[in-house]
């Protein structure tokens, strides 16, 4: 498997792939890979002759400088990870900042017509600034046919469509399903940083999310909002930040539903300092 740690030579061998006419799939990580990751590779080694799959711990994406600090950086395991799924059909990126970012580490500004403003833009401030910039950059090195990223970050797959259209990127940005450990909980880097009571306590966020799925035929939006936030008001574990319903489109959380528009509820939880977050199609 070739891992390489710097454009020059990445986009060098890329050009002579792309001249044979080869695809390339595109898996944008932050490395600590799970079967998450593996799912989406899955999904690009279907689709394409080769998968790029980028391990890069994006600086300018964190508000909380703790949660960088202590984002795993696992790298020579994720290699081994990778090389059991394809030996010669992935390409590994693996830069420094400097790669990506130059002399000054600094977000771009965008605007991707209010969807930044809903959930995680309101409590994560600048943090989709971070995710566009870094991944306009990686989308500009790799120049891929399709990039693929899961669902349970679904705001955020939303905005990198948004981006691709704005910016007339020319990469084709494929969703794919939220993968889950057997008892529900999604799976997440920051699952490793869960101690055993709270990894224990933690499919109680898909279980939730699940029931709040069952009442949306007959229930407002409010009623199961309230029976949410009931739900977790006095949890030995885990502190509910938000639960909303929004539009699966423009995110805007409602207040009502319309006939032919599809809904998704959305939730995010402190386990100790450990945010988790997960999301549930409800129509
Ligand atoms: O979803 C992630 O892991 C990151 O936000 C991404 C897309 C790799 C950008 O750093």
């Amino acid at each position: 498997m070739i891992v390489f740690d710097n454009k020059r030579e990445l986009t060098t061998y890329l050009d002579e792939l792309k001249r044979k006419g080869l695809s390339l799939g595109f898996v944008p990580t932050m490395g600590a890979l799970h079967d998450g990751h593996s799912s989406l590779i899955l999904e690009g080694l279907q689709d394409n002759t080769y998968v790029v799959v980028s391990i890069f711990v994006n600086p300018t994406q964190f508000n909380n400088n703790e949660d960088l600090e202590k984002y795993p950086r696992t790298l020579e395991k994720d290699v081994s990870l990778l090389q059991t799924i394809s030996e010669d059909r992935i390409i590994v990126y693996s830069p420094r900042a400097s790669d990506i970012y130059g002399e000054k580490i600094a977000s771009e500004h965008f605007d991707f017509d209010g969807l930044e403003h809903e959930m995680e833009g309101r409590f994560r401030p600048g943090h989709f600034d971070g995710v566009g910039t870094v991944v306009k950059r990686l989308f500009e090195i790799v120049k891929p046919d399709r990039a693929y990223f899961g669902k349970k970050d679904y705001q955020q797959l939303m905005i990198l469509k948004k981006l691709v259209s704005k910016h007339d990127l020319g990469v084709k940005v494929i969703g794919c399903d939220i993968f889950r450990a057997d008892d529900g909980l999604a799976m997440s880097s920051r699952n490793e940083r869960l101690s055993k009571a709270q990894r224990a306590a933690a499919p109680f966020i898909y279980k939730t999310l699940n029931a709040a799925k069952a009442k949306f035929g007959t229930n407002s939006a409010k009623e199961i909002t309230d029976w949410m936030q009931e739900q977790f008001e006095n949890h030995e574990l885990l502190t509910l930040e938000y639960f909303l319903i929004a539009d699966a489109e423009t995110l805007k959380t409602i207040k009502q539903k319309s006939t032919n528009k599809s809904y998704r509820a959305f939730i995010a939880v402190y386990a100790g300092e450990v945010r988790l977050i997960d999301n549930i199609a409800l129509n």
